[in-house]
């Protein structure tokens, strides 16, 4: 091979250098897209879900009759993925005791705009205040007055709430209601 030769050869091979890296440019997202290395992305799921700091244990020998109520707050711990990371809220909740022996325990964070409501136990009170006259004890918003049946899992009765408040994760042990999370999703 002469000396011309080579070196054509050589110019030939320092061209295709730019050639062969805009074609792996062009294949590797091709090749990324039909056959990915990650798994698609399920951000509520496991870890991602809101917690309890420390579960909420309240004495049931506090509440011993039919629709007798407590008030309690939750720290919930939510990851958020900011430059503060893990974050915690506090959601002021409902314990009451419901005549089946169950209970109905919720957040007091109103599905409608997010304003606190009252415990009214009551059917006069709601009556007077909430435009609306119920069976029994319900959940009752001062903001826009929406009611919600606790007898009924917190179904809207009245007013422009879109759905049941939040419903708390609880157990009953050693005579002790025990609270441990809260249903994800809605407002607050
Ligand atoms: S915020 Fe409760 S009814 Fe509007």
């Amino acid at each position: 091979m002469d000396i011309e030769t080579t070196r054509r050869n050589l110019l030939k091979g320092i061209l295709a250098i730019p050639v062969l890296g805009a074609l792996a440019a062009a294949v590797s997202p091709l090749m990324r897209f039909l056959k990915p290395t990650i798994k698609p992305l399920n951000y509520l799921q496991g870890g991602d879900l809101p917690r309890s700091a420390v579960p909420v244990e309240i004495d049931l020998s506090l509440m011993p009759k039919a629709f007798d109520a407590q008030a309690f707050t939750f720290t919930q711990i939510n990851k958020e993925y900011t430059a503060i990371g893990t974050q915690t809220k506090d959601i002021p909740g409902y314990a009451v005791r419901l005549p089946t022996g169950e209970f109905a325990v919720y957040s007091r964070i109103c599905p409608h705009l997010g304003c606190v409501f009252n415990y009214v136990p009551a059917p006069d009170d709601v009556a007077k205040g909430y435009n609306y006259r119920p069976d029994g004890p319900v959940f009752a918003c001062p903001c826009h007055l929406s009611v919600f049946d606790i007898q009924q899992e917190g179904k809207v009765v009245s007013g422009p709430a879109p759905r049941p408040p939040r419903k708390f994760v609880y157990t009953v042990e050693n005579n002790k209601l025990r609270i441990t999370d809260l249903e994800s999703g809605g407002v607050a």
